[in-house]
């Protein structure tokens, strides 16, 4: 693998590769040292999750992790996000991190010349987050085919929602969506099932946070009205299948998609899939060093 940009770019066995040296590293095999190797993670919008994990991974594999701060740079003279990347490739670093804004921001990166691994695009993609998603879900089913998963809440703005669907689509699973109308992509209405069917019928349910931050035109919100309507609470946690699982990229809105004391219940995988994050990213990064070997 030479860039992980999205998904899309990923084959069934690349994937399946990718997620059985992740539950590996998890069941304690050493990891491989690249010990003359930097990445540098640059992050201009904010994260904790994405971040830290990367930053985890690349001690664990015994990476030199260089920190990049925006508001530090020289992105606030005006520097494009090109010449910052092209900047880091004369330097020496191996492998770029990037998280950014802008959907597709690495279109503009054609000529640069150091692998790049998208850690989210805008409302664009989060494969990272996809590959650990899917990690998750093959850890508690050994399989993806035939699994019915419903993905719910904020699609139209969610990286993780399109390279979810893209990705398990691919691997057989059938993928619903869930969640206000208003906020579906055109085009996916006969994946569309009301949230409560969700919830008692499939054996994944991902939960969205309703991203206020790209909500850029002034919409009315309530949260309760949302967690009534939309929300997995007490009632409806009840009438889930027994082997179902919860999901959700996190930070969670609590009371808003998931009721608090659900976050943490025994269907839930959310502080799993943060854990797994460290496992799949150590094995996203060992894959693309070992190719630069
Ligand atoms: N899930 C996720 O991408 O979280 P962060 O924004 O905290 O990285």
């Amino acid at each position: 693998m030479n860039n992980l940009l999205t998904v899309e770019s990923l084959d069934e066995n690349e994937i399946l590769s990718l997620i059985e040296r992740a539950l590996a590293f998890k069941q304690g095999e050493a990891p491989r040292k690249f010990q003359d190797k930097t990445v540098v993670n640059l992050f201009f919008e904010n994260s904790t999750r994405t971040r830290m994990s990367f930053e985890m991974a690349e001690f664990r594999l015994g990476i030199h992790a260089i920190p990049f701060d925006a508001d530090t740079s020289s992105v606030q003279k005006g520097e494009s996000l090109y010449d910052t990347c092209k900047t880091l490739e004369a330097i020496g670093a191996d492998v770029l991190v990037i998280r950014h804004g802008d959907t597709r921001y690495f279109d503009t990166l054609g000529d640069v010349n150091v692998p790049i691994v998208n850690g989210g695009d805008g409302s664009g993609s989060h494969p990272t987050q996809c590959l650990l998603d899917l990690m998750t879900i093959y850890e508690n089913f050994g399989r993806f085919k035939g699994l019915r998963v419903a993905i719910s809440g904020d699609i139209s703005h969610s990286r993780v929602a399109h390279s979810n669907y893209q990705a398990l689509t691919k691997l057989g699973a059938e993928v619903y969506f869930s969640g206000p109308r208003e906020w579906q992509d055109p085009g996916f209405e006969e994946a569309y099932i009301d949230f409560d069917e969700a919830v008692e019928t499939c054996d994944v349910l991902m939960l969205l946070r309703v991203q206020h931050e790209r909500h850029f035109v002034q919409m009315t919100f309530s949260k309760e009205g949302y967690n009534a309507e939309y929300g997995l609470n007490p009632a409806r946690y009840e009438k889930m299948k027994d082997e179902a699982i919860i999901m959700h990229p996190a930070p969670v809105n609590r009371d808003v998609e998931i009721s608090s004391e659900l976050v943490e219940a025994e269907k839930s995988r959310i502080f799993s899939q943060m854990q797994n994050g460290v496992y799949m990213r150590m094995s996203i990064l060992e894959n693309i060093l070992k190719e630069k070997n």
